[in-house]
């Protein structure tokens, strides 16, 4: 067997929280921190191990912006095939989903997304005013764990300075092809302090 594991995880739990008041990296859903519970589902879900980055036990320093923290994570990852990286600001997501991106890896995959179909019709606005409507048919919303093939992401880190919503998206700009896979509808991410009552509902079951 070889003693190289095949997937590691990285939870990104810095950042100041702007949009929520304060920094989320102690918040907790039914008294675990966000960030351990983001963890679990990397560690029950197969991967090897997790390096956490933010201001927790252990964890490795964060950086201004969220790829400067993912950066931070992979520069702490031993060798491995394969890495997630997953929001510690999406709580609930299963150990089930990162199984399900661990598998499209294993089957060859180079990136792999979890999304989710919008079903809202989507409009562009200008403060309150709606200034387009913009045609949702191909369009989907991604979420975290993305998983990708650990040199890859790492060279498309390297590659790209520039900042980027996801990690996907330097993958993309590196010419490389990212797959999706479903998401989990529970798998919302805490942005404002009602999607933390919101998650704390889908958990206990309310
Ligand atoms: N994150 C991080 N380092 C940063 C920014 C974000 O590790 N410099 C992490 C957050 O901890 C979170 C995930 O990336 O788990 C998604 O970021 P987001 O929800 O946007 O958190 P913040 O950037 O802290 O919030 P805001 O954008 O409202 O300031
Ligand atoms: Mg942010």
């Amino acid at each position: 067997m070889s003693s190289v594991p095949r997937a590691w995880g990285v939870v990104v739990a810095a950042g100041s929280g702007s949009r929520f008041g304060r920094p989320k990296h102690a918040l907790e859903i039914g008294g675990l921190a966000l960030w351990k519970r983001a963890r679990n589902a990397l560690l029950e879900g197969g991967c090897a191990g997790v390096v956490v980055v933010g201001d927790v036990p252990d964890g490795v320093q964060g950086g201004a912006r969220r790829r400067d923290s993912v950066l931070a994570g992979l520069t702490a990852v031993p060798q491995a095939e394969y890495v997630l990286i997953h929001d510690a600001a999406r709580p609930l997501g299963s150990a089930s989903l990162v199984a399900s991106v661990l598998e499209a890896l294993l089957d060859g995959a180079d990136a792999v997304v979890p999304a989710l179909p919008i079903n809202d019709a989507l409009k562009r606005v200008s403060g309150e005013m709606i200034t387009g409507h913009v045609n949702r048919v191909g369009m989907v919303a991604v979420q975290t764990p993305q998983g990708f093939r650990l040199d890859l992401l790492r060279a498309a880190h390297a590659a790209m300075p520039g900042d980027a919503h996801d990690d996907a998206q330097l993958v993309s700009a590196h010419g490389r092809n990212v797959v999706t896979i479903p998401g989990e509808v529970t798998n919302l991410k805490i942005t404002y302090p009602e999607d933390l009552a919101l998650a704390e509902k889908i958990w206990s079951g309310a």
